[in-house]
């Protein structure tokens, strides 16, 4: 067996073979945002903390602001609801008993529920695709049949009962040395590579559905594979850009592929955006700063991309990188449908985009920059969405994310600094809460950014954020809109940067250094208009073990709630509940990752129950919470350091002696809906 080169210094619990294949070793590297711009709460609160020295220190004292913790995990799950002295009723919806924590090499479901994997990684979308051949694999092959990683999805229902749907599926990024046995890095054949390409990109798949949720995957028209090769249209204000121009399109406005899609989201209007986030990875380096402002460092790249095709060296293309990095659209009820790259959304990596409708008919996307000290984004469209699901209405609404104003944005604390120490400790107003204000990057061919076009602020949009002091996070992944309450949920998953030598340390958004576990932050824009320029917000979740002193759950009970860390991807049920999927690494003491539910309000909001466990080495990615059935990606089972495809750490879900293959998996309860 050939070992991988062990990285001493890749995030903690996550496998260094993730680090290197998912975010081309993003933790590894250096934080690209290296600029200076302040955190406003810090500008603020030192005024304020001027006027108020004293009382802070006696407020500090009073509420026992505690000291970072790493303690073991608490093992034991959380009791069952209603049972002994446990007399809570479970939140409407979330009526199940949650599943221990856990290292099974298996996906964990709570008791009364059923499982099964709907697709997995090389199955047939196509009546002509080649059934799976793990040893024999063929780029051919493998563009005909669902590809590695899925990460997003997406269930559209096709028909009014909901019995017939397609199934949207993202495919991160692909793990070479888990799909080919002896694969050796340094030397990749053109058909390895080849294989890859066709393993990126999306999947459209019909499933029917039965009466108790069980998906059944069936060949249709539909059906549909995008990979690293397919067409796509650049569109929107830098479409056409001298930035976006190569030597194959000399338009900038065609694109070959999409790279790295990771979260998503579905439109009102039904089609879907996915959002292409560590491209970095994929292109040799030139040193230009602003390729390394995006992470562009390596040359040659872990893949070797640039020795088959010379758009993946940018001594060769320079502008190819800054084709990727977009969200994507795609209408997965058209088959021959040319996707969009929307320029009016900004570059960067992308975790998603999801859309909302304002009051006057305007829509709201929002999404995040997964990437430690990145930050938060806003698009509002310039035009109306218009109702109904004529062909014409559709037509229009795919064009509303061509223009708008794309904004960044600044949080404000509202505690004085000196509490915010860095230990996650709450305080003495009792919330990490504030303030923030949307800040205009680009609208059309404006720009609002001195010294940057409009051009520059959208392929460059990093550089954009950097010049009007947006706030640095600790890693944006998804973000969603409450269906009821229009509150805006965001995943801000770790960061053990915060605070290290050079750093920026804690802010009231941010408040752990070292913060391995993250943090989950509702946003409330004001007056509760989706197109207001301000916001208020908190932090409904500081996740960690719950025996810690550096977490929190709302306020809720400690003792009664999972473990997690590392919120990923957040979706809601119809009852309003909030579901987070989790990405640790097993930075929870090596527990598997998973899926959980909480309630927003009421007397259970922050009672955080784990409805589902992954397999060992896995991630769980794009939940999407129906009324009779979850599903859930199951994303690189066995990657774990020291593992490949001669020496798998995991054999789910085929089980014996089998490779691991990434999945999408339901689990329904027969008879029964979900929670209830
Ligand atoms: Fe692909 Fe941000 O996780
Ligand atoms: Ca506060």
């Amino acid at each position: 067996m050939r070992h991988l080169p062990l990285l001493a210094n890749h995030s903690p619990g996550r496998a260094a073979v993730t680090c290197r294949y998912r975010c081309g070793d993003a933790c590894f590297h250096d934080v690209p945002n290296t600029s200076g711009n302040p955190y406003f709460g810090d500008l603020l609160d030192r005024r304020s903390a001027i006027k108020a020295g004293v009382v802070l220190g006696a407020a500090l004292t009073a509420t026992g602001a505690t000291a970072a913790a790493d303690a073991a995990p608490a093992h034991a799950a959380p009791p069952a609801e209603g049972t002994g002295a446990d007399r809570h009723h479970p939140a409407r919806g979330l009526d199940f008993r949650p599943v221990e924590p856990n290292t099974l090499d298996a996906v964990v479901v709570p008791e009364g529920y059923r499982q099964a994997v709907v697709i997995r990684w090389g199955d047939p979308l196509f009546p002509d695709a080649p059934a799976f051949d793990f040893d024999h694999q063929t780029a051919a092959a493998q563009a005909r049949q669902f590809g590695y990683n899925c990460d997003f999805a997406a269930l559209l229902p096709l028909d009014p009962t909901g019995r017939v749907n397609l199934l949207v599926t993202n495919h991160e990024y692909t793990g070479e040395p888990f799909m080919f046995r002896g694969y050796d890095e340094a030397n990749p054949t053109r058909e390895q590579v080849e294989v890859a390409w066709a393993a990126h990109g999306l999947s459209v798949l019909r499933v029917d559905q039965d009466r108790d949720g069980r998906l059944t995957p069936r060949f249709s028209p539909h059906n549909r594979r995008i990979t690293a090769t397919t067409p796509f249209e650049l569109r929107g204000p830098a479409a056409g850009s001298d930035l976006l121009k190569t030597g194959a399109d000399p338009t900038g406005t065609r694109v070959l592929g999409t790279l790295n899609n990771c979260a998503g989201g579905v439109t009102p209007w039904g089609t879907v955006l996915s959002g292409e986030e560590n491209f970095n990875q994929y292109f040799a380096a030139t040193g230009d700063p602003r390729e390394t402002r995006y992470g562009i460092k390596d040359n040659p790249t872990t893949r070797k991309w640039e020795r088959f095709d010379e758009r993946f060296d940018l001594a060769r293309e320079p502008n190819e990188a800054n084709r990727f990095g977009w969200v994507v659209e795609l209408d997965p009820l058209d088959p021959d449908s040319t996707p969009v790259k929307h320029t009016a959304l900004g570059r960067f990596k992308h975790e998603c985009a999801n859309v909302r409708i304002a009051g006057d008919g305007r829509v709201v996307a929002y999404s995040g920059d997964d990437e430690r000290f990145e930050y938060i984004y806003k698009f509002i469209s310039r035009k109306k969405v218009r109702r109904g699901d004529s062909r014409s209405a559709r037509r229009h609404n795919m064009t509303l994310l061509d223009e708008g104003t794309l904004y960044v944005a600044r949080f404000t604390g509202d505690s004085p600094p000196a509490e915010i120490d860095g230990s996650g400790g709450l305080p003495s107003d009792g919330r990490f809460d504030g303030r923030g204000e949307w800040v205009p990057l680009a609208s059309g061919t404006r720009s609002f950014v001195p010294g940057m076009t409009a051009e520059e602020v959208y392929v460059f949009t990093r550089l954009a954020g950097d010049r009007v002091g947006a706030t640095k996070m600790d890693r944006p992944e998804d973000i969603q809109t409450h269906p009821h309450t229009g509150v805006v949920y965001c995943a801000l998953s770790n960061n053990v940067d915060r605070g290290k030598e050079g750093k920026e340390g804690a802010t009231e958004p941010n408040p752990r250094v070292d913060n391995k576990h993250g943090q989950v932050l509702e946003l409330t824009e004001r007056g509760g208009d989706a197109l207001a320029l301000s916001f208020s917000w908190n932090l409904m979740l500081v996740c960690g073990d719950p025996a810690s002193p550096d977490t929190y759950f709302a306020g809720y009970d400690k003792s009664r709630v999972s473990p997690i860390s590392s919120p990923d991807n957040v979706a809601f049920d119809r009852h309003g509940n909030l579901w987070i999927s989790s990405d640790s690494g097993g930075a929870l003491g090596g527990l598997n990752d998973g899926l959980y539910a909480v309630p927003v309000a009421g007397r259970e909001r922050g009672h955080l129950k784990a409805f589902l466990t992954v397999p060992r080495g896995a991630e769980t990615c794009g939940p999407v919470i129906g009324e009779r059935v979850v599903t859930v990606c199951v994303q690189h089972p066995g990657e774990v350091d020291g593992a490949s495809a001669d020496n798998p750490a995991s054999h789910w879900p085929d089980g014996g002696d089998s490779q691991p293959r990434p999945s999408v998996v339901a689990v329904w309860r027969e008879g029964r809906r979900i929670g209830e």
